[in-house]
């Protein structure tokens, strides 16, 4: 036999199986079971017991209902699911009626405590077709009301999962809702499991096609979605779908929120997949996953919320289209232009809050009085930010461009900007009068609404301070009358207002009195007007908080109706805080604006890196880069720490940065659009990743020889280091014969490498250019100059490293004799006999080249990769080497 309760318990559960269930019990949640072992080890609450009837105890946690938010959050950021059982019905003598009002997860948490403000929290659904060519994806962000589509189509499985996975590299959703699709067992199992994404199924009728069709429709209240530009997407309509059902199992009050869905396609977008995110450390960087160090940090000056997250959601995607790219540096240009302007904007934007959240969650009814202050205060501001812009005029925009054409552009600016920053004048002036300058915190005591905006509740308030005001007169009142000066009225709990009277007094207490408590020197009474008077006043303070409750939801009912246009300022907001970011950093900077073309050239002259030039301790040197179809591969040799990866990274980032219409840290760049940048980064270079294995990185160069077009940008740095050095070599080399001979590739690339003998390609393939970072040996050190110039290293400097790695000098100088011996003796490098002749030939040569010299220190010494040597690996190689040559 199981109590009632226990029987409530545990049909609750049974509705959400996979879910923690807190459970209402007056004060407090209570986790049972299962769930209290996990709430008590996650949210370091003490794991009791319960009986739960017939001798029986089951295994009970809780956490105390005022403080549930922390809790919650800890739960739902370690991956659980928690489902929330609230009292419904008023406390009695038998049960209490409970029923679960949401389910919180990683990707519908609403709260502003477990979101960060220049995130978007995602929740994603991904859905494949029978044959998985196709596959719909779907994301929403209920706490800014974001909803969007896509369908994306490859030639198979394969392909479709791998451009999901570049869109999902740049969503990063916390959770992913999916039917029918084994992720564990895809191809995107390592993504989705570095995402620290929860994954959450629906069932397969639920996103059939035609049922998700009717559930968009009902949704949105349409008979047809061909206004959604969803009409040839399929997928995308079931993965929306699947997003709505999800919604409305586990927090339908979220459903309110998605207003419309947003279609787009991928192929708007430079393509970035998710290495080459965390290569070039867009958001984080690769050693530490923190955003300090990586290139938002760099960027961001935005001043609001939705800024930060619109500035991280435009470095995640660059555009493809010049127009719209220019549209975008026309606005930088412009507050570049007019500092008075900038600062001005800037100053009005500063301290502006989440206007996006707030009113997301003003209509989903979860919003406490200070959520409309804000957007009161921000509405408030609109208006003069409107007029800024008008009075300004905006100067027309220098571009390279002629200049009518800037100032059409600019003008175009202007009035898409105006149109985005509606005045919401209905909105404000109904916060102005409803709510208080300073309401009270929480919706648990009256102080919300301002005076003057009921008639009712300004009656009720009056009412009442009359009533106390009678009582506060009172004791002075009765002090006279009855002359008793020590005369006092108090109040407490138990009998509310009382009239206290000291016993030497005791004679002169009228009739009327009625005794109440005796104290040791005094008794306590009341009168039946008093206690009429109390009742006012108690009444009162009832009826307006109830009132005031009321008018309350009323005012966010209203301005939910005109969410629409809230929802567009905040838009505005985030676009013009973008944009003024963008110009600030343009100018404390001194970053230039890019010329953007459909060419297949870009020239880059005095770039540079900047995270690097933020961070590095000495001077930044700048650097040119030119890469078009005359030289379309840039081999660039140059000895370890002299500045290689720098120089490619920085390249692919001035890319970047232009085709998301931000100025560039560059002196002047013209950029022929790219489709897709690729980075491929040496084994070494990411060990910390414990990803050193040679497979991973084929596969990326893989991917790359197998994805990259002739507009593409390809950053290729080291690759084929993790192997042997001469598989290392072999490989790279044909990879780069690869890139220049496919007539479909061609891509441009940079490649840097320690492999002098690439150098040889230059002589061999016509659009390949060496270029070497320049050192300065003249002295007793070697001293990098960072400057990049045409033409090969004329040698790797690998012994003068290890000497400034403080390798012993004997061993230095017998590895500097070693190398002379090297050289003296003509070592071919393979490039001599590499080309000449196809096939199987070529391969017979390529040894025969490789091993001519057969003396076994020599071929040791050939084997060694001086650059993944420790200074103690070296020392004994040396010893080894030193044996070898005497005992031959
Ligand atoms: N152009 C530059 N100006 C100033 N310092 C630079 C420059 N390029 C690189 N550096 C510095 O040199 C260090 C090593 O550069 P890196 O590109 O990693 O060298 P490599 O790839 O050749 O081993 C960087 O961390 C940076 O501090
Ligand atoms: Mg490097």
């Amino acid at each position: 036999m199981t109590t009632p309760m226990r029987r409530q318990y545990l049909q609750l559960k049974s509705q959400h199986p996979d879910c923690i269930l807190l459970f209402r019990l007056g004060d407090f949640y209570e986790a049972f079971d299962g769930d209290a072992e996990i709430v008590a080890r996650v949210c370091d609450v003490a794991l009791t017991s319960r009986p739960v009837g017939n001798s029986q105890r089951v295994p009970l946690a809780g956490v105390p209902y005022h403080s549930v938010e922390g809790y919650l959050a800890q739960l739902v950021e370690a991956g659980h699911k928690v489902a929330v059982a609230e009292q419904v019905s008023e406390p009695g003598s038998g049960l209490v009626d409970r029923e679960i009002q949401q389910v919180i997860t990683k990707g519908t948490v609403a709260e502003p405590s477990m979101l960060i403000d220049d995130r978007n929290n995602y929740l994603a659904a991904v859905l494949f077709n029978a044959r998985g060519n196709e596959a719909g994806i779907a994301y929403c962000d209920i706490s800014t009301g974001e909803f969007a589509a896509t369908q994306i189509n490859g030639s198979d499985l394969a392909e479709t999962e791998q451009r999901l996975g570049e869109e999902l590299s740049h969503l990063r959703p916390s959770e992913l809702i999916t039917s029918e699709w084994n992720v564990e067992e895809s191809g995107l199992a390592p993504l989705i499991g570095s995402l620290q994404a929860i994954v959450s199924s629906i069932e397969a009728w639920q996103v059939a096609f035609d049922t998700a069709r009717s559930t968009l429709q009902r949704h949105f209240g349409v008979r047809s979605l061909d206004g959604f530009g969803l009409q040839e997407s399929p997928q995308a309509v079931r993965a929306a779908a699947a997003v709505l059902a999800y919604l409305q199992e586990m927090q339908p009050s979220a459903l309110s929120q998605l207003v419309r869905v947003q279609s787009y396609t991928v192929d708007e977008f430079m393509v970035l997949d998710d290495s080459t995110r965390r290569n070039l450390e867009l958001t984080e960087t690769i050693r530490g996953a923190e955003e300090r160090g990586s290139l938002v940090r760099v960027l961001d000056e935005t001043l609001t919320p939705m800024g930060g997250r619109l500035l991280r959601s435009w470095l995640g995607r660059p555009l493809l289209d010049t127009a719209l790219i220019n549209e975008r540096l026309n606005a930088v240009q412009g507050l570049v232009d007019e500092s008075n302007l900038r600062g001005q904007v800037r100053d009005a934007l500063r301290g502006m809050g989440d206007l996006e959240r707030w009113i997301a969650r003003i209509s989903q009814g979860k919003a406490l009085p200070r959520d409309l202050t804000g957007v009161r205060e921000v509405l408030g501001r609109a208006p003069g930010l409107r007029q800024l812009l008008i009075s300004s005029g905006l100067a027309p925009a220098s571009g390279p461009e002629d200049q009518s054409e800037a100032q059409g552009s600019a003008d175009a600016f202007l009035k898409q900007m105006l149109d985005r920053l509606p005045d919401c004048s209905l909105s404000l002036e109904l916060l102005e009068r409803a709510i208080d300058d300073e309401p009270s915190a929480t919706l648990a005591n009256p102080g919300i609404i301002r005076p003057g905006y009921s008639e009712e509740l300004d009656a009720i308030v009056d009412n009442s301070r009359y009533a106390k005001e009678w009582v506060a007169a009172l004791e002075q009142v009765e002090r006279t009358r009855l002359n008793i000066p020590s005369l006092k009225v108090g109040y407490n709990k138990v009998f509310g207002y009382y009239i206290e009277v000291r016993n030497t007094h005791a004679g002169k207490v009228p009739q009327e009195y009625i005794r109440k408590q005796t104290l040791t020197s005094a008794e306590r009474y009341i009168t039946p007007e008093l206690k009429e008077y109390e009742s006012q006043i108690l009444n009162a303070d009832e009826r307006r908080l109830a009132l005031e409750q009321q008018l309350f939801r009323r005012v966010c009912s209203e301005l939910g109706a005109r969410a629409d246009e809230i929802r567009c300022l905040a838009e505005g907001l985030a676009l013009l805080d973008v944009y003024a970011s963008m110009a600030e950093v343009a100018l404390k900077r001194r970053y230039c604006r890019p010329e953007i073309n459909d060419g297949a050239a870009i020239t880059i002259t005095g770039g540079r890196h900047p995270v690097v030039e933020m961070t590095s301790e000495e001077p930044f040197v700048p650097n040119d880069a030119h890469l078009s179809p005359g030289e379309l591969i840039h081999i660039l040799t140059g000895p370890n720490m002299s500045g290689k990866s720098t120089f490619l990274r920085q390249t692919a980032l001035i890319t970047l940065l232009a085709q998301i219409g931000s100025f560039v840290p560059a002196a002047s760049a013209r950029i022929g659009v790219v489709d897709r940048i690729f980075t491929r980064i040496g084994a070494s270079d990411e060990l910390h990743r414990g990803q050193s294995t040679f497979m991973v990185e084929m596969i990326e160069t893989a991917n790359i020889l197998n994805h990259a077009t002739g507009r593409s940008l390809l950053i290729l740095d080291e690759i084929g280091r993790g192997t042997s050095t001469y598989d290392g070599l072999a490989i790279a080399w044909a990879v780069v014969e690869h890139i220049h001979n496919s007539p479909s590739l061609r891509a441009k690339t940079q490649f840097a490498t320690h492999y002098h003998e690439l150098t040889d390609l230059a002589d061999r393939l016509p659009q390949i250019v060496n270029y070497n970072v320049a050192v300065d040996d003249s002295g007793d050190d070697v001293v990098f100059l960072r400057r990049i110039l045409p033409g090969r290293a004329d040698r790797s400097y690998g012994v003068h490293v290890a000497q400034m790695a403080g390798l012993p000098r004997g061993v230095v100088r017998r590895a500097g004799e070693i190398l002379l011996d090297l050289e003296a003796s003509g070592a071919a490098g393979p490039a001599t006999l590499l080309d000449q002749t196809p096939g199987r030939k070529q391969k017979e040569a390529m040894q025969v080249g490789l091993f001519a010299d057969d003396h076994p220190a020599v071929e040791s010494l050939r084997a060694l990769d001086v650059d993944a040597l420790s200074p103690l690996d070296a020392l004994n190689r040396l010893y080894e080497l030193r044996q070898l040559a005497d005992s031959s």
